[in-house]
């Protein structure tokens, strides 16, 4: 993989080094562990195959070698502590940027979801470091099932989970998508530093896979179906509840459950 990568892609903003690995447990351990240690803003992890790749909310993320992308992208951006958690938002419509370059359609499920074909390709956990001082540093981790057919999946996940592969019938090559992966964040990125995620919001809106359905949300205090209604200009959820009569802006939380 390192080969192919080196001979495919140029640092160009706001990369500075791509770390490349035949195998790590998780490339958002190895990154932030990149960062604590100085790595400069601009350092992509990437890997072949991950031993003890990590989902969001304590689960896996099968991470078999040869088919899939895993990279993790070390930034350290100049924006107020509460400001940070939108680099997901902002990953995410990169990502679907770049899925659609290579002519898959995407959509968007909030938080950090991509999803083609009505089931999930790809996910994102950002994890950030900060002090009184502001941001020390964000890594931002996707995974994105590339290559892998129906029975390279577990059980639990044949159903809901897919591939570009799955979705379309061709081999995709990683290294093509991570090509696109890097440019669209460095122009997502610009975009997010020059006016906040309001400026990329289309971006979102046009892939909202959740818009308008029926959705179980837990969030800090509980959980309980109502209707997702789209996205503030921060990237909060509007979210009106079963029996509320008013939109409620949600910063963070978990969708656990959707109406198909
Ligand atoms: C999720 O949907 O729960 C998020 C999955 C994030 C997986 C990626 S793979 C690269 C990076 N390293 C990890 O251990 N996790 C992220």
């Amino acid at each position: 993989m390192e080969g192919e990568i080196r001979g495919v892609l140029r640092p160009g903003f706001p990369w500075c080094d791509i770390v490349i690995l035949a195998v790590t447990d998780s490339t958002n351990c190895v990154a932030m562990e990149m960062a604590e240690n100085g790595a400069p803003h601009g350092t992509v992890v990437v890997a072949d195959a991950q031993t003890a790749g990590r989902g969001r909310m304590g689960r896996r993320w099968e991470s078999p070698a040869g088919k899939n992308l895993y990279v993790s992208l070390l930034l350290r951006p100049s924006v107020p502590t509460v400001d940070a958690p939108s680099l997901a938002l902002v990953t995410g419509v990169a990502l679907a940027d770049a899925v659609e370059a290579v002519g898959v359609p995407a959509a968007l499920k909030w938080p950090n979801d991509l999803y083609c074909g009505g089931r999930k390709a790809a996910g994102i956990l950002a994890e950030m470091a900060s002090d009184p001082d502001g941001v020390r540093h964000v890594v931002i981790g996707v995974g994105l099932n590339v290559n892998v057919v129906e029975d390279d999946f577990p059980p639990d996940l044949r159903g809901t989970a897919t591939s570009l592969r799955i979705c379309t019938g061709r081999v995709f090559r990683r290294v093509d998508v991570l090509a696109r992966l890097l440019d669209a964040f460095g122009a997502r990125y610009a975009e997010f530093i020059g006016g906040g995620f309001a400026s990329l919001r289309d971006g979102w809106d046009r892939r909202d896979f959740l818009r308008g359905r029926r959705v179980l949300l837990r969030r800090q205090g509980g959980e309980g179906w109502g209707t997702a209604d789209g996205l503030d200009t921060v990237g909060a959820l509007r979210f009106l509840p079963d029996g509320v009569l008013a939109t409620e802006s949600v910063h963070s939380g978990e969708i656990l459950d959707f109406q198909r």
